[in-house]
């Protein structure tokens, strides 16, 4: 079966210190405890779409290392269809560096491996998985160049095509929006897009509207505890979140954006995929860790 769902990004390994509160520049901190499990944005949005009911497939590389071979099992067991995630000889594999202090927060360096050697011949050589899937999912954690294509392509062939601008360092290049149906920032981001400054809803609302005037279909900016603002050409709409008591929020703007991206290939409407990718969301903070935190569909059924 084809898969409907073809996410385009990153897959890292990552490696969480937990500590009581995050280090200050120069200082050595004694932490609390230490794991290492799969992550990546890529591969975390890909997890969320196969344990939320969508069909997967994910284009992206691996380094020639231990890593390599661990994070393309953790894709394949969720049922992800791995057959364009190249492996890169002589590179590392993704690498994140991540501390979690005891108020959930988090702060991650990411060292890029494999996937900043993906080109966009390389998702060229798969272009009969993007002709196959509906929705097309891409974030900033591989080359501009390759997220430039593939939104090209994607409209060429009349996908619906979701960005997650994450990472994020400054404005996108204007030419990208008329390629993205849904623009799904966090607020640090939309405030990084737009220059606005997004502390609240009326804030998000402006960085949205300023989106959708660059040409972005529609916005959906994830404001976490505050919930999530749905801007489109037809109006606004709020999205309060369920309330939850927040272990570790790595990967919750994953787990949104991949049970998004389930949720419209399952035939929801969209306010029904937003409410629905805030439930896998809020139950995924509750959980440690990228990937393990990342809900199946069936603890979301009530
Ligand atoms: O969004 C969370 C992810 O960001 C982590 O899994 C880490 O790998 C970084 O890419």
């Amino acid at each position: 079966m084809s898969a409907k769902v073809l996410v385009v990004g990153s897959l890292n390994m990552d490696l969480v210190a937990r500590a009581e509160r995050l280090p200050r520049p120069g200082e050595t901190l004694a932490g609390e405890s230490f794991f290492t499990v799969p992550g990546g944005k890529g591969a975390n949005q890909a997890v969320a779409v196969a344990r939320l009911g969508g069909s997967v497939a994910m284009v992206g590389n691996v380094g020639d290392d231990a890593y390599g071979l661990q994070l393309r099992q953790a894709l394949e067991v969720e049922g992800i269809d791995c057959q364009a995630v190249g492996v890169c000889q002589g590179v590392s594999s993704g690498v994140a560096l991540i501390t979690v202090d005891a108020a959930s927060q988090n702060c991650i360096v990411i060292i890029p491996g494999g996937n900043g050697l993906l080109t966009p011949e390389a998702v060229q050589r798969f272009d009969g998985l993007l002709q196959a899937a509906e929705v097309v999912v891409c974030q900033l954690e591989v080359p501009v160049a390759t997220v430039a294509w593939v939104l090209v392509r994607g409209r060429e062939l009349g996908k619906r095509v979701i960005l997650n601008p994450a990472p994020v360092t400054g404005p996108l290049p204007a030419e990208w929006f008329a390629n993205i149906d849904y623009l799904i920032p966090n607020e640090h981001e939309a405030e990084a897009l737009t220059g606005e400054p997004v502390r609240d809803l009326d804030g998000a609302r402006r960085a949205a509207e300023r989106l959708l005037q660059m040409g972005a279909g529609k916005v959906i900016v994830t404001l976490g505890a505050q919930g999530a603002l749905f801007v489109g050409p037809e109006g606004s709409r709020h999205f309060p979140a369920p309330q939850v008591k927040p272990l570790d929020t790595t990967a919750a703007g994953d787990t949104f954006v991949g049970g998004f991206a389930a949720a419209l290939v399952q035939g929801k409407e969209e306010g029904e995929a937003i409410a629905f990718g805030q439930r896998a969301a809020a139950l995924s903070v509750t959980r440690a860790g990228a990937q393990p935190s990342i809900p199946y569909l069936a603890e979301l059924t009530p």
